[in-house]
């Protein structure tokens, strides 16, 4: 068994991946029809997006059971054929579990409402104010304020996301051992990753506060007491299971907090999920804003983390793309003149690096944001939410759709494109999201056919492999001032590597350290140059130099 450093992830959001039955909506039989397609692919495992039982209202992040499947994606026993043929193929499955709330309609929170102290216990539910406010000041992170009524109660329930997802209250032990239950039950379906949603901010204090000055999210965010549940829920349940891969997805979260996540000798988790290198492009920390990316940020929060978690013998989960953003390929190169270009160096920029490459559906064949016309064309929640609240502030309704349309979580979610019969292969009735105009140009059929991205993803997935410097080596800046080049240097033993990135759409010149000139070209997005001290770097070229003798 390979270490959770050398594998790849691929990430499935199985509502878009692949219908098996015409209702529009992707399902567990159409990702088992494409497990040969992934296993081509070359990836380890696959990360499935929630597939319990919900009312759909957050797309499954609103669990209303975690001890079953959904029937919009099939039954147990698909799941089941799913782990089989998953495993003949050499891959692992990992979930998604969605710990800091239920969905309202979850029984738990049904019985809360009931009057049942026991299971209003599991929820964080306060008083208003003296004055009659609400419990605290707090926004919910999908728009609008956190707190929502309890029923005809004098309380409120917090809800951080949507206000059919009611936060949990941790500090409840019982709920800390349902939660160590649901990781075991799947442990037990030969599920051997997990992928933890929003974890850090499980922990809130005994007493909740006012925000004052902008601190709000320090006040449920990255508390030391998140380390000790996650510690207990390593120890309860996949900790006793060594070739379990953990990730948590951390919100708004600190170099320093993810060293304690993710340092092996503390227990915690396999690695972290941060999202600071996708906030670049928001302006004045917003991200309903249009901006162009700011790219010495990117390049000094990518040095950052590479080298501190380098240092502190930390681990990142490395990603552009996932069901909450925007295609990269969109927002970080040009997806008209040069698509397949910057599709690649992209990658190469995140599998050269010293972390665990995750792969977003789509993301091999190079898929697009789908730019929709209409507001009706969008489905996803947050998106219609910060529509209005967009619109009371004053915004005009073409402004707020250009956002949108750089902003949207739609923007990943649209359907995969597999070819180019109708729906683009997706379902043969009425896809739940609209299809991408694009899919003629872009689809699976096609990329196999005659494309080149995803020839370029095998073939960084198996670098990976064959190259110790990229899973084992430390990390370094190279030229971090340059205007054009992101550029970092790995080493490990005998190994040296230097990943170089233009990450724009002209020419550019670079130097390099001398013992790279006699370096052998690992992988190029562009036919071979002849390598010198200098070196010109063609649009949104990547060209990975490597010296050590490895030899495959
Ligand atoms: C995570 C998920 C996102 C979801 C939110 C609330 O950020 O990735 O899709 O809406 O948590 O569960
Ligand atoms: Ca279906």
């Amino acid at each position: 068994m390979s270490s959770f450093k050398e594998k790849v992830i691929y990430q499935i959001y199985p509502r878009s991946f692949k219908d098996s039955n015409g209702d529009g909506i992707g399902d567990l039989p159409g990702i088992i029809e494409k497990i040969p397609y992934l296993k081509k692919l070359g990836v380890d495992m696959i990360w499935l997006s929630p597939i319990y039982p919900s009312p759909q209202n957050d797309n499954g992040y609103d669990v209303a059971d975690y001890f079953d499947i959904d029937p919009v994606f099939g039954t147990m026993s698909d799941f089941e054929a799913l782990m089989k043929q998953a495993r003949e193929n050499d891959i692992d499955v990992m979930l998604d579990m969605v710990f800091n709330h239920t969905s309202t309609e979850h029984q738990w929170f049904q019985n809360a409402l009931a009057g049942e102290k026991k299971y209003q216990d599991y929820y964080l539910l306060k008083p208003a104010k003296a004055d009659g406010s609400l419990p605290t000041n707090w926004d919910s992170k999908f728009g609008g304020v956190a707190w929502e009524k309890f029923d005809e109660t004098d309380l409120y329930y917090l809800h951080l996301y949507d206000v059919t997802q009611a936060d949990l209250n941790w500090r409840n032990t019982e709920v800390r051992k349902k939660m160590a239950e649901v990781v075991n039950f799947w442990l037990e379906k030969g599920v051997h990753g997990f992928r933890f949603d929003v974890i850090n901010v499980i922990g809130k204090d005994a007493e909740l506060v006012d925000s004052v000055a902008g601190n709000e999210k320090s006040l449920y965010t990255d508390k030391p007491i998140v380390h000790e549940y996650i510690h207990e829920l390593n120890q309860a349940s996949f900790g006793q299971d060594e070739n379990c891969v953990t990730v948590g997805e951390m919100s708004a979260t600190s170099i320093e907090n993810c060293l304690l996540y993710s340092q092996p000798e503390r227990q915690e988790l396999s690695m972290a999920f941060n999202f600071h290198h996708l906030k670049v492009d928001y302006e004045n920390g917003e991200k309903w804003s249009t901006a162009p990316f700011n790219f010495q940020e990117l390049k000094d929060l990518f040095n950052e983390w590479g080298e501190q978690m380098a240092r502190g013998d930390g681990w990142n989960a490395l990603f552009w793309n996932n069901h909450d953003q925007p295609r990269a390929v969109s927002r970080f190169t040009d997806d008209q003149e040069y698509r397949v270009a910057g599709a690649k160096m992209l990658a190469a920029t995140v599998h050269l690096s010293r972390g665990t490459p995750f792969i977003y559906q789509g993301e091999e064949i190079g898929m697009t944001n789908p730019n929709f016309a209409l507001i009706e064309e969008y489905k996803d929640i947050e998106t219609l939410n910060f529509y209005q609240e967009l619109r009371e502030k004053g915004l005009a309704h073409a402004e707020i759709m250009a956002i949108i349309r750089s902003k949207s979580r739609d923007n990943s979610r649209t359907p995969v494109q597999w070819d180019q019969s109708e729906n683009a292969g997706f379902t043969t009735g009425t896809p739940w999201l609209k299809v991408a105009d694009n899919y003629l140009e872009i689809n699976v059929k096609k990329e196999l056919a005659s494309g080149s991205i995803f020839a370029f993803y095998q073939k960084l997935i198996q670098l990976r492999k064959d190259y110790p410097v990229i899973a084992q080596g430390n990390y370094q800046r190279y030229k971090d001032q340059h205007e054009q080049v992101y550029a970092y240097l790995r080493e490990y033993q005998e190994e040296q590597l230097l990943v170089l990135n233009n990450f724009y759409g002209k020419e550019t010149q670079i130097e390099i350290p001398t013992e790279f000139v006699s370096g052998t070209v690992l992988i190029s997005n562009y036919p071979q140059q002849k390598v010198g001290a200098q070196l010109i770097l063609r649009p949104y070229e990547t060209l990975a130099l490597y010296v050590g003798d490895t030899k495959i």
